[in-house]
């Protein structure tokens, strides 16, 4: 048998199938480990938190403000007794519509619904009103708005406690 180069690394037969068979463990271990570390980090998905403070009722005219608008897809807006929170999202394909203080109404840029400054669809293919969340105040004063609860008018469910909030 021709020895090796030098500078090559040569094994027996017997000291390769030992490298094998310890590669192998290693990496059944390696797999095994990786397996377990998994089973104790579980993927979990963090969603961010569904309320928000809105500033104080103070804070606001009357009308429609676009302050949580891009962040939280939510009107707040003010009337003569006091405030609800009105979705951004267009009933017809979620889209995001565009408040027009001079034609006081909401117009979705996609399809062209279009909604009045209560959130009722009255143009376009929306099938529904806007959705309004839960609006409070919170212990220190804040407007407190809950994304988690929605009342759809189409249930009857605008006049329920929480659909407006009273000032
Ligand atoms: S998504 Fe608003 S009209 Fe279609």
């Amino acid at each position: 048998m021709a020895k090796p180069d030098k500078g090559h690394v040569w094994f027996g037969r017997r000291d390769f199938a030992s490298k094998v068979g310890w590669g192998s463990f290693f990496a059944f271990m390696g797999v095994m480990l990786g397996g377990s570390l998994r089973f104790m980090f579980p993927r979990v998905l963090f969603e961010p938190s569904t309320t928000f403070k809105a500033g104080f009722p103070t804070d606001y005219v009357v009308g429609v403000s676009e302050k949580y608008k891009n962040e939280k897809r939510v009107w707040i807006v003010k009337n003569d007794e006091g405030f609800f929170a009105l979705s951004a999202i267009c009933t017809h394909l979620g889209c995001t519509p565009r408040w027009l203080s001079s034609e006081d109404k909401f117009k979705c840029p996609c399809h062209g619904s279009g909604f009045y400054r209560d959130g009722i669809n009255f143009e376009g293919p929306a099938p529904r009103p806007l959705e309004r969340f839960k609006i409070t105040k919170a212990d220190d004063g804040q407007l407190l708005i809950d994304k988690s609860v929605k009342f759809l008018w189409e249930k009857d469910q605008w006049g329920k406690p929480g659909a407006f909030l009273y000032v």
